[in-house]
């Protein structure tokens, strides 16, 4: 092939934006990457990296030494620079529904569309409702003065944070949604070097790609709940989840990722993707097909009250005036992000029953703080602890984990802990003296 290697743009430098815009240039395509949040660009452009995710700001360092990565705010450049532009804009939850807010998606596309006149691909990297990629595509032939040359694909993203970089780089699978094989032909080409690790590749309509992503979410979010659900069988029966988790798991065809039983899910995606997948189905006129997905969040839900259940029982029947060191606020560890973070949203139920709350983060105190302002953060787990009545463990980040029984117990005032992510080994504790609690194991 002689022709010469595609320009990418990528709108939205989230961070799936940021991040797919990094990597593109590393594989060695100019890249520019988009965004009306000035202070972003202003940012990514001296090398800083917005959020947390590691790994990320050695990569953005590279990629803007190599001379191929740049950032503006300008979307007349973004037009005349790209050849593929890859929309990686937010789909959060609707301010006042279940729905996905697509208003961010639909800018993005407008503001390209408007100003494109010469051909190129548009792909979409959102996760969207079934049916956006046709809506827009039809939005886009209307508005644009290329009308139907103007193409677009789906290109759905199945990066984890704080796995960002890697899942990107050497993701299991590519899932290309295209309507020619002209549009299929330009996902080949800038993903050439993913395609040549022998990575497996999907090529699929525009509506299965879409389908692809909320799927695939749903399913975890749909195991991480069977567990969490066969929890409170435990906890009602005696039996002990840790030790079933274990028994399934070791079936193969089950396998034991994403059957940790817990405080369950969080984060921006797996929580607003499956309310808005329902919400879609519903729309279809097929919500019964997945209507269980209610089931899966209800279920999910249901752990963060049983958290402070538990913390409660350990307080000795009420919250009021209690002590309580929050370790963790963000929805997993190795994280800042604290969306619909389930630690974070313990800790908020705790203080609203009266509780005094510490609550300490390895780096998400200053996130915590912006949605949950009334909490009191403090800097270090240590201060956390301090003189509390009960410890809750809420994000199993490796700091807590390792943390030594005898060293938190100087600090606090009662030797009890609640592990709300099975991180701790319950023995070590108990042995030192500590009332040990767990979700879905005997007390
Ligand atoms: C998730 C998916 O894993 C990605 O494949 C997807 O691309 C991404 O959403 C997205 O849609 O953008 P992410 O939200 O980064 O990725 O986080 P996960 O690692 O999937 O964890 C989600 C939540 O599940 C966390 O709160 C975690 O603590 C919880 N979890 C995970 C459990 O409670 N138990 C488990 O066994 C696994």
């Amino acid at each position: 092939n002689d022709q010469p290697a595609p320009r990418v743009t990528v709108i939205g430098t989230g961070y799936l934006g940021a991040t797919h815009a990094v990597c593109m240039a590393i594989m060695g395509f100019d890249v520019l990457g988009v965004d009306v949040d000035q202070r972003k660009i202003d940012m990514l452009s001296a090398g800083k990296v917005p959020f947390f995710e590691p790994g990320l700001p050695e990569k953005l360092e590279e990629a803007l030494a190599s001379g191929r990565l740049r950032f503006s705010t300008d979307f007349d450049e973004a037009a005349s620079f790209g050849d593929v532009h890859f929309v990686c804009v937010g789909t959060p939850q609707a301010p006042d529904s279940s729905a996905a807010d697509l208003r961010y998606v639909d800018a993005a596309f407008t503001a390209l569309a408007t100003r494109i006149d010469r051909k190129a691909l548009l792909v979409g990297k959102s996760t969207v409702p079934i049916g956006t990629a046709a809506r827009i595509t039809t939005m886009v032939q209307s508005i644009s003065p290329l009308g139907a040359e103007l193409e677009l694909a789906w290109n759905p993203e199945f990066l984890r944070e704080g796995f960002a970089v890697q899942d990107t780089l050497f993701p299991d699978r590519l899932v290309f949604g295209v309507s020619s094989d002209w549009a299929e032909q330009q996902l080949r080409r800038v993903f050439e070097p993913i395609l040549d690790l022998d990575t497996p590749l999907i090529v699929a309509d525009l509506a299965t790609s879409e389908l692809v992503k909320v799927a695939a979410n749903s399913f975890l979010a749909t195991k991480i709940s069977f567990i969490n659900a066969m929890a409170e069988i435990c906890e009602a029966t005696g039996a002990d989840v840790n030790h079933l988790a274990k028994a399934l798991s070791l079936d193969d065809r089950i396998g034991g990722r994403f059957l940790k039983p817990g405080l369950g899910f969080g984060g921006g995606c797996l929580p607003k993707d499956i309310r808005a997948f329902k919400h879609r189905a519903e729309e279809l006129g097929v919500g019964q097909a997945v209507s269980f997905l209610g089931e899966v969040d209800s279920i999910n839900n249901r752990r963060r009250v049983r958290t402070v259940d538990l913390i409660r029982e350990l307080a000795g029947g009420s919250l009021a005036g209690v002590r309580v060191a929050a370790l963790g606020a963000a929805f997993k560890p190795n994280s800042d992000d604290v969306r619909d973070a389930p630690a974070l949203d313990v800790a908020r139920l705790l203080y609203l029953e009266g509780a005094i709350v510490s609550v300490y983060d390895p780096e998400a105190n200053a996130n915590a703080h912006r949605a949950y302002p009334d909490l009191n953060y403090v800097g270090s787990m240590a201060e956390a602890v301090d003189k509390a009545d009960v410890v809750a463990l809420l994000t199993e980040w490796s700091e807590f984990r390792n943390a030594d029984p005898d060293t938190l117990g100087a600090l606090v005032s009662h030797r009890r802990i609640l592990d709300g992510r099975h991180a701790l080994n319950a023995n070590d504790y108990t042995s030192k003296g500590w009332q040990y609690r767990a979700l879905g194991r005997p007390a």
